[in-house]
């Protein structure tokens, strides 16, 4: 049954750690907390969202990740259908970037460095020729500071760091924020913001790697997957843009009618280190700044959708190309497109693109706030199957 978030929602204190539920029931909107273990002598936590449709959110403060979402597949069932390890240890080992908050600048930067205002600012590279993901230690490999929090529209808990200025090379303290709701709505909600005290690129990623059909159930190539973009950011061979905005028309990357992610799969091979799949930036239909849904995937064997909706331009189009058949959790096997990222964005090296026609502006000033809002809006579809089906 479900239990409107109108109702009065009531926090106890337990054991040293915060449940909230609504209406009484011990399975309805919740929060719990436990410590999850400790990294480079940081205790790391681990949380725990509860709606009241059988919908849970796990969550981290290593990283501000994601570790489990499960969701209830059309038979009923209760399918958990992102990676992650079952240890905090095995995520600094093993992790390519799961569930994780990826910053200061979420994808690649071309070479070692950009001009800001007249200054150069040199970044590791970390990834072939180019800078990736924040460089060497970016914001998913740090313990955030958490809060628990019962909202409006669900419980949630909002991570905070501060990336002190010269951090991997970028200048100015950004005062970071990534907030997770989980809605009644089976909504899961996130929220990144950041403000600092001088200018920086800025463009702050979620990096779930999804499988509706249940991590560790096999490829994603038969899921279905529609993205409303009609253009995308073509890319040199070590996936940097070339600078044009080019249409999707008549190439594998049109995914504006739906269609199976195996369907044009071979149009990229893999060659040498390149592992080949999907693994491209689309520039998103519709008005930048206003939250609009942009993709829809689904898997036909649990029935499970998934709608994003955004306020960015861009989203990365990732086939978990090097995933490598390593053990995840409950010993589930991770193979290569195994799962898929979906991550909005600002497009790669926008930082080189500054005031070109159609590029985002990702630098943020001491005035503004960054602000990046995504909805993974949860639901079935298709008729229930008997068990001996
Ligand atoms: C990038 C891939 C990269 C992966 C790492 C994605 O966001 O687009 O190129 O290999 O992250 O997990």
């Amino acid at each position: 049954m479900r239990h409107p978030l109108s109702l009065v929602l009531l926090c106890l204190a337990v054991g040293g750690s915060v449940g909230c539920q609504s209406g009484g029931s011990m399975n309805s909107t919740s929060v719990e907390v436990e410590t999850w273990g400790e990294l480079d002598g940081d205790r790391v936590q681990r949380f725990t969202l509860r709606n009241g449709n059988g919908m849970e959110v796990d969550l981290s403060d290593y990283g501000a990740m994601v570790t489990r979402v499960q969701v209830v597949d059309r038979n009923g069932r209760a399918v958990d259908v992102v990676l992650g390890f079952d240890s905090i240890a095995e995520y600094p080992e093993k992790s390519q970037y799961f569930g994780c908050t990826v910053g200061r600048v979420g994808n690649r930067i071309a070479g070692d460095g950009f001009d800001l205002d007249g200054q150069s600012y040199q970044l590791a590279i970390n990834n072939g020729p180019n800078h990736l993901h924040g460089g060497e230690r970016g914001f998913d490999k740090y313990v955030w500071k958490s809060t628990e929090i019962l909202t409006s529209r669900g419980p949630g808990v909002r991570f905070t760091r501060t990336s002190p200025a010269g951090e991997e090379g970028y200048p100015g303290t950004l005062e970071a924020q990534a907030t997770y709701i989980l809605t009644e709505e089976d909504e899961l909600v996130i929220q990144m913001s950041a403000t600092t005290d001088a200018a920086t690129p800025c463009n702050i990623v979620h990096h779930t790697y999804w499988n509706l059909g249940g991590h560790g159930s096999g490829t994603v190539l038969d899921e279905m997957l529609e993205i409303d973009a009609d253009r995308y950011t073509p890319v040199d061979a070590t996936f940097i843009p070339t600078g044009e905005l080019a249409s999707v028309d008549g190439t594998p990357l049109d995914f504006r009618n739906g269609k199976t992610i195996g369907s044009d799969f071979g149009a990229f091979p893999g060659n040498g280190d390149d592992p080949g799949g999907f693994d491209h930036n689309l520039c998103l239909n519709g008005e930048v700044g206003v939250l609009r849904e942009v993709a829809t995937l689904s898997d036909s064997k649990t029935g499970i959708v998934m709608t994003i909706s955004t306020d960015q331009p861009g989203i990365q189009f990732y086939t978990g190309n090097f995933l490598n058949g390593m053990t995840g959790k409950g010993g589930a096997e991770y193979q290569k497109n195994g799962a898929l990222c979906l991550e909005t964005q600002a497009f790669p090296d926008s930082i080189h693109h500054q005031g070109e026609p159609g590029w985002p502006d990702v630098v943020l000033k001491p005035e503004n706030t960054y602000g990046h809002v995504m909805v993974h809006r949860f639901s079935t579809e298709g008729i229930a199957t008997s068990e001996s089906e």
